[in-house]
């Protein structure tokens, strides 16, 4: 296949609306029932952004501002973060830290901010995390490229996970002992954009853009393809280096940007298996090919992204910091008696979500490049996200990791360690937690603050 005919092939390509330059848009937040399971189980009940999980998939161009009228008509209050946006500290939604709560019963805030980055993005509650994340309040933010790669789809599989019950009813034990001091609320349902999917209808010959993100509370996915092999072409929105090393584990938060393309043949039919969990796995779906004739015959190799216009760190100059996260069952938890509900700790001190005093466990140099030790020191995997920066991930166990990848959330494995590195160039005081939510509610998070 030339050039000529692959470009063709992508004119033919529908993709979500992006908005108009400028143009303010609504979320309104408000409880709904939608159909999660499907057959004859009845609607689960959810909170939702616009009546539907996952919320409205926002497009944008790289460059662009971003204006959202957030409205909230739930009975709690809330805010919404944008995460993996390099956003002013004012537009973060960090409840109490960088905004007061969005008032239960309509109350409103304005977001407002431009977009640096291309890449998956994602939005989500920053109060009451276990319970609002848990109901269904999440959306895909996309950012595109302003020379997009070409791609006959570009689609959004944002996964959720669900505990539900016999009449697919979501469970209402949000934020529990046993989660909150083990790996967190790990359901029994896997969604993919709001429903359980049996396939996902390809057609021999296309080029698919794939753009996952893990919205689950604390469901770790390790994917692979029967048969395929895609690339994996960003990790949390930044560009790497296509590769595939078989499959694509992604934590609670992070995403991925995968080039599938389907060189099975018309008529078949392959399994995409989630077997993060050695003991559990399951299909998620499959990929279920037309008896169409190939689009086309050969592919070209994956495109390379450009790189974002994020800052190098100067790692000889980097100050290094040790952080470490311990507690939890089988470590060393806080005393109950003292710290009632705290099960997590980070640098030893035990913090919980309702104490809003968040004194910076660190203050940063503005411009200055740092270094963190990220050391996990408990049993669980914990994937820690820092707010407002994009670092890059230099090792993990003392081995590095593949040359310039780049995160805003890095999956720590049980007992192990991280370095991440990054120039602290956006002022304000920054969440760095837990992105399991029933761990960062009950004690693993604290707040790095950069100079203004
Ligand atoms: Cu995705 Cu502090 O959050
Ligand atoms: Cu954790």
């Amino acid at each position: 296949m030339n050039r000529r005919e692959f470009v063709s092939a992508t004119a033919a390509l529908a993709v979500a609306p992006r908005l108009a330059f400028g143009e303010t848009r609504k979320l309104e937040l408000a409880p709904a029932s939608q159909a999660l399971v499907g057959g004859a189980h009845p609607p689960t009940h959810v909170w939702a952004y616009n009546g539907t999980v996952p919320g409205p998939q926002l497009r944008f161009r790289q460059g662009e501002r971003l204006k959202m009228a957030v409205e909230n008509g739930l009975d709690v209050p809330t805010t919404v973060h944008w995460h993996g946006i390099r956003v002013p500290n004012a537009m973060d939604g960090v409840p109490h830290l960088t905004q007061p709560p969005i008032a239960a019963h309509g109350g409103r805030f304005l977001y407002e901010f431009d977009l640096p980055d291309a890449g998956t993005y994602w939005y989500h509650p920053h109060l009451g995390s276990p319970e609002q994340v848990g109901r269904g309040l999440y959306g895909a933010l996309v950012v595109e490229e302003r020379d997009p790669p070409a791609v006959d789809r570009d689609i959004v599989w944002v996964l959720s996970d669900w505990r539900l019950d016999r009449q697919a009813r979501n469970v209402e034990d949000f934020g529990g002992f046993m989660d909150s001091s083990h790996a967190g609320r790990i359901g029994n349902t896997v969604t993919l954009n709001g429903a359980i999917r049996e396939a996902f209808a390809v057609r021999a010959g296309e080029r698919v853009r794939l753009r996952f993100i893990n919205a689950s509370n604390a469901r770790i996915y390790g994917l692979s393809f029967e048969e395929h092999e895609p690339s994996i072409i960003a990790l949390d929105g930044q560009p790497v280096a296509p590769h595939w090393h078989g499959r694509v584990v992604l934590g609670p938060a992070m995403r991925a940007d995968l080039i599938l393309d389907c060189t099975a043949a018309p008529g078949s039919r392959h399994r995409v298996v989630d077997d993060f969990y050695p003991r559990r796995p399951y299909r998620l779906l499959d990929l279920e090919y037309s008896k169409q004739t190939p689009l086309r015959q050969a592919f070209e190799p994956a495109p390379r992204l450009h790189p974002n216009p994020i800052a190098q760190p100067d790692l000889a100059k980097a100050a290094r910091h040790r952080i470490v996260f311990g507690g939890g069952m089988m470590g060393a938890m806080p005393s109950q008696r003292e710290h009632r509900g705290v099960f997590w700790t980070v640098n030893g001190k035990a913090v919980s979500e309702n104490n809003h005093a968040h004194l910076p466990l660190l203050s940063l140099g503005k411009g200055g490049s740092y270094l963190f030790e990220l050391v996990n020191d408990t049993s669980w995997h914990h994937p820690i996200h820092l707010h407002g920066h994009v670092f890059r991930v230099l090792s993990k166990d003392g081995k590095a990791v593949m040359p310039q990848q780049w995160g805003d959330t890095v999956l720590l494995d049980p007992d192990s360690r991280a370095e991440i590195a990054f120039v602290a160039d956006n002022p304000g005081d920054w969440m760095l937690h837990c992105h399991v939510l029933e761990h960062q509610a009950s004690g693993m998070m604290a707040v790095v603050r950069v100079a203004g």
